[in-house]
């Protein structure tokens, strides 16, 4: 059977180093961030793994010791759904209990101690599904907490299992964002809550009704979906007060990215007002774009958040504000730094540690509260991406990363000694991972279009450097993203490597984290510069490393990736590759109007497709002219829940290739968005799009253990004659 002889295989690879196939990528451990308990002795984190075995997922949650790097268990009861350390000693916890013994679809608080996790107690019943704790122990002794879950617009909690159904499925809008990423907007959105557990003897009880925060503000939302979690809302270290982003209600949600960081006592007893609104007193000047990640500073008088400029355009320049309360006066930080954090931690109240993309890595920096405009941030770690940071009592942080050689990495580092210590690492824990290291990687600049391009190389298993490898092309998406040097489940160029490729992943024009003119550089050129830079990695390739093969060279790509692959298919770098395959990418330019979000297509092309035709016009995959010259082998990836690049586009291209007799292959997941994430899909999803590469690359043939689609266990639908 074939998928037997895959899992052969998989299994043969596995006492191999170096090698890592999908399956090994998919059913390997993924873990959270480590977090530090008060005292800084022991870190706690998450572990959930797939078994392709039992076809189930399983979970626990694990102590880190920070001198040893010991790990070990602490619960892996599956009731226990989130942790946080509670309060200044090294031991208690407050935890989530994912079900409630009084109230379906509702959770429950537990208070347990670390050294004795099984002898916890319930001290609050909560009425719907809240997730996100954040929890803080004020002077009086009390808990106050806050947490997030879905609410009505009167402020209710709304709890799936409990409401009532509609007998019809029907769905009624008056206003646009009809639905957004991979689900259609309802009246119930999501909100911040507050609750107090109050000290009573030596335990905590639950003290009056949960406030909903967010709610008595008409058309408030936080967190945003679809990717908003806690990050988008904080309670103050004293308890008394709570911040939180939402998407500014008074402008069209569709077209706008503006978004408010709100100000509310932790009790509900005032509405929440914008400390950035139109009418906000501190409201930086010309400053309209999103806003986000608000952090109250030790003393609870200040709030650190970013916001762009921009109110249109997602991918601007994120600078780093201090907002202090009792003044109301917001001053930027480093403001003419050219990069664009996304996370803030205060160490005290007058330094922070900033993190952010810096040339295809995420890294830390230390930066003064009170920075000039000019000041240069330096930067205390360096390769892969720091993606949580703790701080630590003797001022160290502690950094969960990955790089593309390991999926977690927990290392401490500082402002003043950078990386100290290195406590664990996924490639020395996890058998599949076995042999990945530092130098399956490397990377080189390149003369692009206007200026140097960075790209990285991914070797492949038992790689030698006097053979010779067909060329992956490897296109990121955004296209304001980059390749960087982390790990993932999805793309993960090494996963692609160990098929017998060199991965080439170029960050060309619309790359984030190597300056904003860069990033802004894309806009109405999504068919030029970046195409450009492309062409120029892989002709540099052909001309510098001799053991890239140019003459078989494929190439995939995802979301703008897939539009890059469209327009190769239509221009001459298509002529000069085996195979191409499109992730959910699009293909009709004036079909970008069926997207969710608005702003986004009509900031990249200045305009509706409507008032600018010719822009459109100028970047479309679609054009006449392109389809006639249309001739590589392509596989199209496209999912029913994607509603950012509706599931037309795919089909619009796969009707054109079909029809143009060109070889190609339609691979659907009615119960996917945007990403492939389900284990089971995701093994379909890589069988597919390796197997695809590999034919037509002649990887295939050359390597008995590549991914093969003669091993394909779906049923192919096929009537041609
Ligand atoms: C939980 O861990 C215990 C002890 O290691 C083990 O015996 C048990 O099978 C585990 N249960 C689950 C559901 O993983
Ligand atoms: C979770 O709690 C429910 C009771 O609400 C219980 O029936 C179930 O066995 C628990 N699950 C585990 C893994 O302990
Ligand atoms: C979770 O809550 C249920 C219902 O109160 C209880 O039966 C179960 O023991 C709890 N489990 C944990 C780990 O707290
Ligand atoms: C809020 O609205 C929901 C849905 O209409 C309703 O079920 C709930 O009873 C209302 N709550 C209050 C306090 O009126
Ligand atoms: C944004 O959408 C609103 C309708 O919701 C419309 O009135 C407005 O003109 C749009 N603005 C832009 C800049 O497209
Ligand atoms: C976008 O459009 C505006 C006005 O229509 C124009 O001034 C501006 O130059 C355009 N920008 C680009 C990058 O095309």
């Amino acid at each position: 059977m074939a998928l037997h002889r895959w899992l052969c295989v998989a299994a043969a690879a596995a006492s191999t180093a170096w090698a890592m196939d999908p399956e090994q990528l998919i059913s390997a451990p993924r873990r959270s961030e480590a977090i530090p308990n008060p005292k800084g002795n022991v870190a706690i984190f998450s572990t959930s793994q797939y078994s392709f075995d039992t076809h189930s997922s399983s979970a626990s949650w694990n102590l880190l010791d920070l001198k040893s790097g010991k790990i070990s268990l602490l619960t892996n009861d599956s009731n226990v759904s989130e942790i946080v350390w509670l309060g200044t000693d090294k031991s208690s916890l407050l935890y989530i209990n994912g079900t409630n013994a009084d109230v379906p679809g509702g959770v429950e608080l537990w208070v347990t101690d670390v050294n004795n996790f099984a002898n916890g107690y319930k001290a609050a019943s909560l009425p719907a599904a809240f997730s996100g704790l954040k929890a803080v122990i004020t002077s009086s002794g009390d808990v106050n907490y806050v947490a997030s879950g879905q609410s009505y617009a009167n402020g209710t909690a709304y709890n799936e299992e409990l409401a009532t159904k509609s007998l019809s499925s029907a769905r009624i809008y008056d206003s646009i964002y009809v639905r957004h990423w991979d689900t259609y907007l309802t009246t119930t959105f999501n909100a911040v809550f507050s609750g107090t557990l109050a000290k009573k003897g030596k335990s905590y009880v639950s003290k009056g009704a949960l406030k909903n925060l967010v709610s008595p503000v008409k058309n408030a939302e936080s967190p945003y979906p679809p990717f908003g979690g806690s990050s988008d809302y904080d309670i103050s270290p004293n308890g008394k007060l709570v911040t939180f982003k939402s998407k500014a209600p008074d402008v069209p949600r569709a077209n706008l990215t503006t978004a408010y960081i709100y100000l509310v006592p932790h009790d509900g007893s005032r509405t929440a007002e914008p400390i950035n609104g139109p009418d906000s007193p501190a409201t930086p000047e010309g400053v309209q774009g999103d806003a986000n990640n608000p952090v109250f500073s030790p003393g609870s008088d200040k709030i650190a958040y970013f916001q762009m400029a921009d109110k249109s355009y997602e991918s601007d320049r994120r600078v780093l504000y201090i907002h202090t309360i009792k003044s109301q006066k917001t001053v930027a930080v480093a403001e003419d730094w050219d990069r664009s954090p996304d996370s803030v931690k205060w160490v005290d109240a007058k330094n922070l540690i900033v993190g952010g993309e810096d040339k295809g890595r995420s890294r830390l920096f230390a930066v003064p509260v009170n920075a000039k405009k000019d000041f240069k941030p330096k930067k205390f770690t360096d390769g892969g991406v720091a993606g949580a940071y703790y701080l630590l009592p003797d001022k160290s942080v502690l950094v969960t990363g990955s790089t593309m050689w390991t999926s977690w990495n927990v290392y401490t580092a500082s402002p003043k000694k950078n990386v100290i210590k290195t406590l664990a690492s996924a490639n020395k824990l996890d058998a599949g991972l076995a042999g990945l290291g530092p130098d399956d990687i490397d990377e080189f600049y390149y003369q692009g279009s206007a200026t140097k391009i960075q790209s990285w190389i991914i070797y492949p298993k038992g790689f030698d450097k006097s053979k010779k490898y067909p060329v992956l092309l490897f296109i990121h998406g955004g296209p304001q993203g980059s390749w960087a040097d982390s790990w993932s489940t999805r793309w993960n160029p090494k996963v692609f490597a160990d098929q017998g490729y060199v991965v080439i992943a170029p960050n060309p024009t619309g790359s984030t984290g190597f300056g904003q003119k860069l990033t802004d550089d894309i806009q109405n050129n999504w068919g030029g510069a970046p195409y450009d830079d492309i062409v120029n990695a892989f002709e540099y390739a052909a001309k510098h490393l001799h053991y890239a093969d140019t003459s078989r060279a494929v190439a995939a790509g995802a979301s703008y990736g897939g539009f890059m692959i469209n327009w190769i298919q239509g221009s001459d770098l298509g002529r000069k590759l085996k195979a191409l395959v499109c992730h959910d990418g699009t293909f009709v330019a004036d079909a970008k109007i069926s997207t969710d979000e608005l702003w986004f297509m009509e900031r990249e092309f200045n305009g509706t497709f409507w008032g600018e035709r010719d822009n459109y016009r100028r970047w479309d995959p679609s054009d006449p002219e392109r389809i006639l010259r249309f001739d590589t082998p392509q596989l199209i990836v496209h999912n029913d829940l994607d509603y950012r690049l509706p599931v037309a586009e795919g089909l619009s291209l796969f009707n054109v290739l079909q029809e143009r007799g060109v070889p190609s292959r339609f691979l659907n997941f009615p119960d996917e968005n945007h990403w492939v994430i389900h284990q089971e899909n995701s093994l379909v999803w890589h069988q597919q799009v390796l197997g695809w590469l590999n034919k037509y690359s002649g990887v295939s043939k050359e390597n008995p253990n590549a991914v093969s689609l003669d091993d394909t266990v779906i049923p192919v639908v096929d009537y041609n004659p």
